[in-house]
């Protein structure tokens, strides 16, 4: 069974609401971009490709409702009307996750829209149909680059081994972090899409990942990916990848990212780095893998990508399902989705902690260098070590 984490029906839009996933499937409808900005916001869809997806089918949505009412609403009578309604909207979706930079780049592809519209004098009707076209095309194009950039990926890995003279011939171990799968994506994933065309071609010995604490989409969603699919997997604790490498032959570390800096600095899930500084160490390839809309040319080293800190209590709480709860304790809250779901809780793991004042530290990304990187897999190619001194070329093929 392969997960999606959007899907449409004409203008209706629903997502899963992955707080609750791997125990509960609650499809929760996302009627406006306001509802999508809720969604991204309380990280009930995750994943920069995906943000990016729903974030621009709301817009397409809204838009493709509005031209079928009747009487029309006011912002669809000139294009100056709809530039005015739709930039504060625009605006909005884009501030929700600030080092995803997907989200950034179609909210940019939809002003593009706008703008050229406002340039060329083009009938309102035509610009709102090209905004729609163009929200849609952002969710649309995702699986095929997926299946490409994994493919480039397994290829890099396995050729990488064989020029070490490696024998892989049972398969390669590759570790990855965080969730990059079907539900981080439109389809298929990025880095968990290598593990899985690893897999389809025989190739994948096993999937090593981290739980990717606090958040856990490396135990919640990771492993139920992993699942589906019928991927021989092992999950880890964040602290246990030294050991890993000490203990196991890990033949690469594969990790996606939520945006790149010209340089090949990447900001990742939380965690990544720590990987990346111990795949180092034990001279283990570790592979990013993102589209090329995840390359902020604008920025030139990892130093100015903004780092999204979550809020402090969620670093204090583990939410899943209750497997038997304390009668009467008061730190743990039951809240059933429905009759034939099973209870899941939001469990307090820590002392009540100084949350305003700096008790605790809970950025959601980190930064690896690009000199600890061995590849940049994009749809357009692969870019081998990445360097402080080097722009990255994300269209050199392979
Ligand atoms: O906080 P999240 O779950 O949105 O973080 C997700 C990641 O860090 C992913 O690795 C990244 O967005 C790439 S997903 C294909």
């Amino acid at each position: 069974m392969t997960l999606t984490s959007i899907r449409t029906d004409g203008d209706s839009i629903e997502i899963i609401d992955q707080l609750v996933l791997p125990h509960s499937y609650v499809w929760t409808a996302v009627d406006s971009p306001n509802d999508a900005y809720d969604a991204i916001k309380s990280m009930k869809i995750r994943g920069a490709p995906a943000i990016a997806s729903l974030a621009a089918l709301s817009v397409s949505s809204y838009l493709s409702r509005a031209s079928k009412s009747t009487p029309k609403p006011q912002f669809l009578a000139s294009l100056e009307e709809l530039q005015e309604h739709l930039d504060p909207v625009l605006e909005h979706l884009y501030k929700p996750r600030p080092t995803a930079v997907n989200l950034g780049a179609a909210i940019t592809r939809l002003r593009r829209v706008m703008s050229a519209g406002l340039l060329q004098n083009t009938p309102v009707e035509e610009v709102v149909q090209g905004l729609i076209s163009e929200g849609r095309a952002v969710a649309d194009e995702d699986v095929d680059r997926n299946k490409t950039m994994a493919r480039l990926g397994a290829e890099w890995i396995l050729r990488s081994a064989e020029e070490k003279q490696i024998d892989v011939s049972n398969g390669v171990n590759v570790l990855t972090v965080c969730n990059t799968g079907s539900l981080a994506t439109s389809g298929y994933g990025t880095a968990l899409g290598i593990i899985t065309y690893l897999h389809e071609t025989g190739r994948l010995k096993r999937a090593y990942y981290t739980q990717s604490t606090p958040y856990h989409q490396g135990s919640r969603l990771t492993a139920l990916e992993l699942k589906s699919l019928a991927i021989a997997s092992t999950m880890i604790c964040d602290t246990m990848v030294g050991s890993l490498f000490q203990h196991y032959d890990i033949h690469a570390v594969v990790v996606g990212a939520d945006r790149v800096a010209r340089n090949g600095d990447t900001a990742n899930k939380i965690g990544t780095y720590n990987a990346a500084v111990l795949a180092a160490r034990h001279n283990i390839p570790f592979v990013v893998c993102c589209p090329v809309s995840t390359v902020d040319m604008t920025i030139a080293d990892g130093s100015a990508i903004p780092i999204e800190h979550r809020p402090a209590i969620e670093a204090c709480l583990v939410r899943g399902r209750v497997i038997g709860a304390p009668q009467g304790n008061p730190d743990i809250t039951v809240t059933t989705t429905s009759q034939e779901e099973p209870a899941q809780a939001i469990v307090q793991v820590t002392p009540d902690l100084d949350l305003i004042g700096g008790g605790v530290y809970n950025p959601s990304f980190d930064v690896t260098p690009a000199e600890l990187i061995s590849a940049i897999v994009t749809e357009k190619g692969v870019a081998e070590n990445p360097t402080k001194k080097a722009t990255i070329n994300v269209g050199e093929v392979a």
